[in-house]
């Protein structure tokens, strides 16, 4: 197979910064992707309405000229997120859903919630004006193993979220491990999955080989090799409950080659050319069209897109850095030979 063409697809989770950061990264997104989900983690976060409106007018005025691409906004839950906001969320017709980050478990959660036990009306407002859950899926706990937390999330809470409120729609952000994957199967059609490339394509020897790799260190880390082949098992199934959501998550140079680096990988550079070499390792391209551009849209009960986007097999050589203010940027797979291209879109 030489040349893919598929309806044009959506990003399910994405975080695009802001001014001036955002303005350096959008075009990539906004190159090969129709829709994204906006991850709320800025500084201070997207709390309110108010706040998701203006940051996504932000967004807007960054993007190229004659582009037509969408953010969809999502709120960032806190210990003081109000049923009003929820109800005001539910009304928008912006803001598709809620992020929850238990606090501490990644970057700009320290504002995230503390006791999931205090949102229990703001879940039962969200189920009620059918807005999706997003969740960052990792236990904080400190004696929790760093390999274990998504494993730990699922018995100590999402199990109890979705006992209590069985029809919030709840997205498992980022999966990253076998027990989420077969969680998620056995779970209804409440329940999906976002997968990124960089967790189908790496697994945890790719953060020490033959040094400490800051590239490769994201949340939540990679595992085992066992868990990568089961995501790309789910990804390239067609199963309606996985879908693609890159986590690109940029962090200047600086910050990611520090005593103490930054977690997040740069991947919408090349979003949609990853999942295709990772698709390709698995073999199979009859659900490439499912996973990227039908699954995620017809979870969130949003019309799929109308254009298509194609890619050409083309050996291309990762650029090792792009601009970045104040700094730059190392893209995922920096200076490595890629074999799909995006060509063209519509
Ligand atoms: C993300 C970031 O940098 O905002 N980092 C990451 O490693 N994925 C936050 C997140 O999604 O956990
Ligand atoms: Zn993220």
């Amino acid at each position: 197979m030489n040349k893919l063409t598929i309806i044009t697809p959506d990003d399910w989770h994405l975080h695009l910064r802001d001014s001036p950061f955002m303005e350096a990264v959008v075009a990539d997104t906004a190159r090969q992707f129709g829709r994204a989900i906006i991850m709320p983690n800025l500084s201070p976060p997207v709390r309110s309405c108010a706040d998701a409106m203006a940051y996504r007018q932000r967004i807007l005025a960054a993007l190229p000229a004659q582009s037509h691409f969408t953010p969809l906004m999502t709120l960032y839950l806190t210990d003081n997120t109000s049923v009003e906001d929820i109800q005001a969320a539910g009304e928008s017709e912006f803001i598709h859903g809620a992020k929850l980050y238990p606090a501490g478990a990644t970057t700009n959660s320290a504002a995230g919630v503390t006791d999931l036990a205090k949102l229990d009306r703001v879940f039962e407002a969200m189920q009620e004006h059918r807005l999706v859950l997003q969740v960052h899926g990792e236990a904080t706990a400190p004696e929790v193993d760093i390999f274990d937390r998504e494993k730990v999330f699922i018995e100590q809470s999402l199990c109890r979220i979705r006992k209590d409120f069985p029809e919030l729609r709840i997205v498992f952000e980022h999966i990253t491990t076998l027990d989420a994957v077969e969680y998620v199967r056995a779970g209804d059609g409440f329940l999906a999955a976002t997968i990124t490339p960089h967790h189908l394509l790496i697994n945890r020897n790719a953060i020490f080989q033959g040094g400490i790799r800051p590239h490769h260190y994201c949340l939540p880390v990679a595992k085992r090799e066992r868990h990568r082949q089961a995501l790309l098992d789910a990804a390239s199934a067609g199963e309606a409950r996985f879908f693609a959501g890159t986590d690109s998550a940029p962090h200047s140079k600086d910050a990611k080659e520090a005593a103490c680096g930054c977690a997040g990988i740069y991947s919408a550079h090349t979003a949609v050319e990853l999942y295709a070499e990772a698709f390709e390792l698995a073999g199979d391209f009859s659900n490439f069209e499912k996973f990227m551009s039908c699954n995620g849209a017809d979870f969130y009960g949003l019309p799929q897109n109308s254009g298509t986007l194609s890619l050409a097999r083309n050996e291309w050589l990762v650029p090792d850095s792009l601009p970045y203010p104040d700094s730059s940027l190392v893209p995922f797979r920096a200076g490595e030979t890629l074999h799909w291209k995006v060509v063209d879109g519509e």
